[in-house]
């Protein structure tokens, strides 16, 4: 076991070509970043879905699939000189020097561990792929949050597997690394080129020397942490679990400010200003959304019961119970401040991301908001500025309503548990009784209430779960205000 990981050096073999596993959005960014700072390398980034490439190809590099700040330069400065977006698996992995996996883990939804473990086919496909086409020497470095012990599953697979390939010439020429990605959506360009740390995780010291210097092009040494490889993959998942707890600890906090009377917002800025707890992190809102932080706590559940310590387990569920907990309360309050009923009542939804920046809907909470609004028979006016009418219609399980429900009235039944999207927040807000805003966008912060507010069905309602909206402007609008965690009022 202890040799498990070491390997023939890379006997003075310089890293050329890299070759990316997945093109969604930790392999499209990070391999962007990398092709950026680092012109003397050819980057090509592969996917097995012919329409995502085709995407990431798209003549206007601002249409590509991913928005994320800062992204299309990068893709227009690079893309075509040394960074290559392909569905050519086989080709890009045999050239390659080094392979990044950096494809989707999701949680299972069947068999056993379903709804807590990481499903891994997606890695050990990638695995398969690479033990049958690598030529010589390879790094394989696990870019994908992985459970603890995943690299020991590709390595059997890449040994196993490449002798039914008959590539036997390949025999323990494979080193696998961890080096698990830590940028947020949103923020990823920035984060990929001023980490607070790069993680590599590893026991061959070639191979993590070959990926430091990578990375050493543009991240300080110093911030270029070495571990031993089961660390490394427990650390990202530990990294997440603590940020999640930290939202869910501020949003249950929340609940009882609005009971007590305090105020969420000065809670945070008084313990956040102790160095030892640190302000970032502490903002209350809908509860937290995103690709990773549900999955990747139930995988440590998932992890802590099946060693045996059930005590570890139930303390990390706590975290994704309180989540869903928070969003259901956001939605049923909404329906007991309009009377406890939403029957034919149109609710204006501003943003539908999990966070602002991005076109990302993966577990937002508008998704729970949404749903739970809609059973209450609420029609749903949805504005967001970067997700598409067909990706809300995904994630609802429900497609929208197309006739003109613009004026509402009550009586009409059409209007009951159904949805629209708004091409701008003027056409969400008109004849609305609330308008609920979800995700944090620059926009919403800036509505003229003024302007607004009477084209909204009086006694109309605003409900804020991201703090972003000045309580003033929208009372003197003579409008109902409700923020998160503000029990002042
Ligand atoms: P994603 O779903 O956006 O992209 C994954 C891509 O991999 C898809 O385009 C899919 O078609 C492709 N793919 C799957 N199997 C393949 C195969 N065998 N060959 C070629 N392509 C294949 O996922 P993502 O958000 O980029 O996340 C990837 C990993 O990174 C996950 O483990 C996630 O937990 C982790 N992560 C994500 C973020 C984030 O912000 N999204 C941040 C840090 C870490
Ligand atoms: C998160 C981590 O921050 C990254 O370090 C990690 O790499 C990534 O998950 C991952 O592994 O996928 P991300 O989900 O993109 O990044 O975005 P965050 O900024 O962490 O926000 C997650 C959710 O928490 C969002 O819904 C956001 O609105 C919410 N949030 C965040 C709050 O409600 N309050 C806060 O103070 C901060």
């Amino acid at each position: 076991m202890k040799n498990l990981f070491k390997y023939k050096n890379l006997m003075g073999k310089k890293i050329k070509n890299i070759c990316c596993i997945g093109a969604g959005y930790v392999g499209g960014p990070t391999m962007a970043v990398i092709a950026y700072k680092c012109p003397h390398l050819n980057v090509n980034v592969i996917d097995i879905s012919e329409e995502r490439i085709k995407s990431w190809n798209n003549k206007n590099a601002d249409e590509i699939p991913i928005y994320e700040p800062g992204l299309s330069e990068l893709i227009k400065k690079c893309r075509g000189k040394n960074l290559f977006f392909s569905n050519d698996i086989k080709k890009h992995i045999a050239e390659a020097d080094m392979i990044f996996i950096s494809v989707n883990t999701p949680t299972k939804t069947k068999g056993i561990g379903a709804g807590k473990a990481s499903d891994l086919k997606w890695v050990e496909s990638s695995a398969r792929q690479i033990a049958m086409h690598a030529n010589g020497f390879t790094i394989v470095v696990e870019k994908s949050t992985l459970p603890v012990k995943t690299a020991e599953v590709i390595k059997s697979i890449l040994d196993a597997a490449q002798e039914n390939y008959q590539n036997k010439s390949n025999s323990g020429k494979f080193s696998v690394l961890s080096n698990p990605e830590f940028l947020s959506e949103g923020t990823a360009i920035n984060d990929l080129i001023n980490p607070d740390r790069v993680l590599i995780g590893g026991e061959d010291e070639d191979s993590i020397e070959a990926l430091s210097q990578i990375y050493n092009n543009w991240v300080p040494k110093e911030k270029i942490l070495k571990t031993n490889i089961w660390s490394s993959e427990l650390a990202k998942l530990t990294s997440n679990a603590f940020l999640a707890q930290r939202i869910s600890s501020i949003n249950s906090i929340s609940a009882l400010c609005e009971a007590t009377g305090a105020d969420i917002r000065e809670v945070s800025r008084a313990i956040g200003s102790d160095s030892r707890i640190g302000s970032k992190f502490l903002e209350s809102g809908p509860g937290f959304g995103g690709s990773c932080f549900k999955k990747d706590i139930l995988n440590l559940v998932y992890l802590s019961e099946y060693f045996g310590l059930p005590e570890v387990a139930s303390f990390w569920n706590e975290v994704v119970k309180i989540n869903t907990w928070h969003q259901h309360r956001i939605a049923e309050l909404i329906t007991k401040k309009l009377f406890g009923t939403l029957s034919a009542k149109k609710i204006a939804i501003l943003g539908f991301s999990f966070k602002s920046n991005t076109n990302d809907t993966r577990e937002s909470a508008a998704i729970q908001i949404c749903k739970d609004l809609m059973d209450e028979g609420a029609f749903l006016c949805i504005h967001d500025p970067k997700v598409s009418k067909g990706q809300i219609a995904k994630d609802l399980n429900c497609e929208p309503k197309n006739n003109n429900l613009e004026s509402i009235t009550i009586q009409e039944k059409a209007y009951s548990g159904v949805w629209q999207s708004a091409i701008d927040i003027k056409t969400a807000l008109k004849n609305a009784d609330a308008a609920v805003i979800l995700t944090e966008w620059e926009e919403y912060s800036q509505i003229n209430w003024y302007q607004l507010a009477n084209t909204m069905r009086s006694p109309a309602w605003v409900f804020d779960s991201r703090s972003i909206i000045n309580r003033k402007n929208v009372v003197d609008a003579g409008l109902n205000f409700w923020r998160v965690g503000d029990g002042v009022t």
